[in-house]
């Protein structure tokens, strides 16, 4: 896994080269500060390093895709921004997330200048590429997305305390969420080779389901890593009373009396105890397992997509990354 880490900070340095100069005439000086300021906190940088590698595999270069892989980045920027004021966590990347260093007021200011930003740096894609008319195909591909992911979070708070909630549910919430940007991240980079609709379609399916495993994974992790190296709050989904597939899984198959306690935990909980309570009913009942093997099907799903290409190390590194998916420790 550290490979993969290191393999994913060689694209980031050119990503962050693109962001850095685009996001320098934003005034004022505290919505500038705000809007760069996660930017450079170290993210991993996943889903540039996706539409590089996929239009690298394609037979496209860098220069190609490099302005919306940074776009794309900006997207998922200003999503985290947002998403920390409905998720009300303080803490992004191992520092105060954005609207705690600054106010609510500049933290949605400051997300949706990196949302504007992101489709202005697409346009000026055209000296990278053969034809404009990939630009207004990556344009749609990243502005679905981000209807998508609207409507991901919408989902994602109408269903928190909402014990109803089934699998099939969460899925389309999680693919809307998360999955979209990463499919648009790897389909972009198709776009942007020049590639044919067979093989947009094939990297936009791959991009989806490695997506789906990123967000089970996610919900995995917010229940078990480190905190430290994860860089936010461990617990948050119980605490917000969120609908996990692990949550949705205990809450289908738990007796009564355990449903009542882990319903209650969801409505009332907010200390580490609680956390802990709830987690000794997940595990009774396997749901931590039962997200890991789904999230496990998707990456076998993702990878055997891969199959009709040709064996490169571009083919390699699309495997290894759908592997890191559920392999990350943060
Ligand atoms: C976190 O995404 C938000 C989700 C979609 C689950 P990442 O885990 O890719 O966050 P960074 O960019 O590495 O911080
Ligand atoms: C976030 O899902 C998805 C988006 C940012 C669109 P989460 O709320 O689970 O992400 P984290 O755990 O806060 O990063
Ligand atoms: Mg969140
Ligand atoms: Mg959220
Ligand atoms: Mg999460």
């Amino acid at each position: 896994m550290r490979n993969l880490l290191d393999n994913l900070e060689k694209y980031s340095v050119s990503v962050s080269k693109e962001i850095n100069s685009f996001l320098s005439n934003i005034s004022p000086d505290n919505l500038k500060e705000a809007s760069i300021y996660l930017t450079k906190s170290g993210g991993k940088m996943l889903r540039p390093a996706l539409a590089i590698i996929s239009c690298e595999a394609l037979g496209g270069s860098e220069r190609n895709v490099i302005k919306t892989a940074a776009a794309i980045e900006l997207i998922h920027t200003f999503s985290l921004i947002h998403d920390d004021i409905m998720d009300d966590d303080d803490v992004r990347r191992g520092r105060p997330s954005v609207h705690k260093v600054w106010d609510d007021n500049i933290a949605i200011l400051a997300g949706d200048t990196l949302f504007s930003k992101a489709f202005e740096l697409i346009s000026f894609a055209k000296d990278d590429i053969d034809s404009v008319e990939h630009i207004h195909q990556a344009i749609s591909t990243v502005a679905d997305a981000c209807v998508k992911i609207c409507e991901g979070q919408a989902a994602d708070i109408c269903f928190e305390k909402n014990f109803k909630v089934k699998e099939e549910d969460y899925l389309e919430m999680i693919f809307k969420k998360t999955g979209a940007l990463i499919a648009a991240a790897t389909k972009s980079g198709a776009i942007m080779a020049g590639a044919n609709q067979d093989e947009i379609n094939i990297f936009y399916e791959y991009g989806k389901f490695i997506g789906l495993a990123f967000q089970i994974q996610d919900d995995y992790l917010d229940l078990v890593a480190d905190e430290e190296k994860l860089g936010k709050p461990v617990g948050s989904d119980i605490v917000e009373g969120k609908m996990t597939i692990i949550i949705v899984h205990a809450l289908e198959n738990g007796n009564s009396e355990d449903r009542e306690r882990l319903i209650d935990i969801l409505k009332n909980g907010n200390s580490k105890e609680d956390v802990r309570l709830a987690m000794d009913i997940l595990n009774k009942y396997g749901s931590l397992s039962y997200a890991s093997d789904l999230a496990q099907k998707y990456v076998f799903d993702a990878k055997k997509l891969l199959d009709v290409l040709e064996d490169t190390h571009h083919k390699q590194s699309l495997i290894s990354i759908a592997d890191f998916v559920i392999n990350r420790e943060k």
